[in-house]
């Protein structure tokens, strides 16, 4: 079958050669060697692209969710340069007709990878345009209107996704099923952030000492890139307040100033407890009537807030709405006064 291809929205795409983006984000870890920690799915990974070398065929379509800042895009363009693919990048919100996503689909090449950011928020026909074209690696096109309308089918190169999301929930089940990879990114330990630091650091050519890497990491709430901000932000503390070098002393003021605490809560972290304590008893209070009453949209409150509130324990989600534990009242120096009907719940 003829293999068509259509001219490309310049906005659309981007198409990324594996050694330009390097140069993009210049702390942006590069090697496998570089990316720390993941060790399960970077294994798994390994696995993945050896086994599809072997069959010179395309990798599998890969689906990588977890909370912002913790490698996904990061993941995606390490996948590539291992299969000495070309990526080509986009996002679900961008590709707005099934005709932006025919002619990128149109336009790939044997064994290109398109990462699709966000890819929760595509929108249905486009979804639904998606489907033949991940499982059959054909693209359905209907050409005319009306009683004269008929369906053309266009072969595509076999080419593999990478989906990335925040909010798999927001998925829905037929585009989840259709990814043969599907990896969870979790939240770092302190141990793999300070190596994240420590290379960092170099690459920036500043001098950190092991108590302030320290420091850093465990203030990071667990993700890489808060790490890589609080090390900038340490840096330039370091250049204005001291000689230059970071030191424990000019990383605790540089945090303190960030308003980010010994455990790495910051301000929003903690306006969220404390409204549930304060403004509604400690809990359960409903994600809508939590989000009006601290005025931060619901997305935000699911994909940046609560997963590590969750992870530390400060917070737990019943049925009956969101309820906060004893060791966050302990953390924030206040009584623990759930009743009885909310111990139960905890
Ligand atoms: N495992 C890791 N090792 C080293 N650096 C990392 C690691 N994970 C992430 N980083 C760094 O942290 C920053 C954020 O990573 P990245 O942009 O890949 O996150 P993301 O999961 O795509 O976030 P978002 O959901 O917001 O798109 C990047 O600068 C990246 O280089
Ligand atoms: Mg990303």
């Amino acid at each position: 079958m003829q293999h068509v291809k259509t001219k490309i929205k310049e906005e659309v795409v981007e198409k990324v050669n594996p050694e330009e983006e390097v140069l993009f984000t210049s702390l942006r870890a590069s090697k496998w060697d570089e990316f720390h920690g993941q060790k399960k799915i970077k294994e798994a990974l390994k696995i993945t692209i050896a086994a599809a070398k072997a069959r010179k065929e395309a990798i599998e379509h890969i689906l990588l969710y977890g909370p912002p800042g913790l490698g996904k895009t990061t993941l995606s363009h390490l996948i590539a340069k291992e299969m000495g693919s070309n990526i080509r990048v986009t996002s679900g919100p961008a590709i707005e007709r099934a005709g932006d996503l025919a002619s990128i689909l149109t336009n790939l090449e044997k064994g290109d990878i398109l990462f699709i950011d966000e890819i929760h928020r595509l929108n249905k026909v486009v979804e639904e345009t998606l489907y033949p074209a991940m499982e059959d690696y054909a693209l359905d096109i209907i050409i005319g209107k009306g009683p004269s309308a008929r369906t053309l089918r266009l072969d595509l190169p076999q080419f593999t996704i990478i989906g990335a999301t925040t909010r798999i929930g927001l998925l829905s089940a037929p585009l989840r099923d259709r990814f043969g990879v599907v990896h969870r990114l979790s939240f770092y330990n302190p141990i793999d952030l300070e190596g994240i630091i420590f290379v960092a650091a170099k690459k920036l050519k500043v001098n950190v000492d092991k108590k302030s890497i320290q420091e850093i990491a465990k203030r990071a709430r667990g993700t890489p890139r808060i790490a890589l901000k609080l090390l900038k932000r340490s840096r330039d503390f370091a250049q204005v307040k001291g000689k230059g070098e970071i030191t424990k002393e000019l990383t605790h003021e540089a945090l303190d100033l960030l308003e980010v605490d010994s455990i790495g809560l910051d301000g929003s972290d903690k306006r969220f407890i404390k409204a549930i304590i304060e403004k509604h008893a400690g809990g359960p209070v409903g994600i809508e009537t939590l989000s009006a009453s601290i005025s931060e949209d619901i997305g935000t409150i699911e994909e940046v807030i609560e997963p590590y509130l969750l992870q530390i324990g400060f917070l737990k989600r019943t049925n009956r709405g969101r309820i906060i534990t004893k060791s966050a009242y302990e953390h924030l120096g206040k009584k623990f006064t759930a009743d009885k009907a909310q111990q139960k719940l905890l």
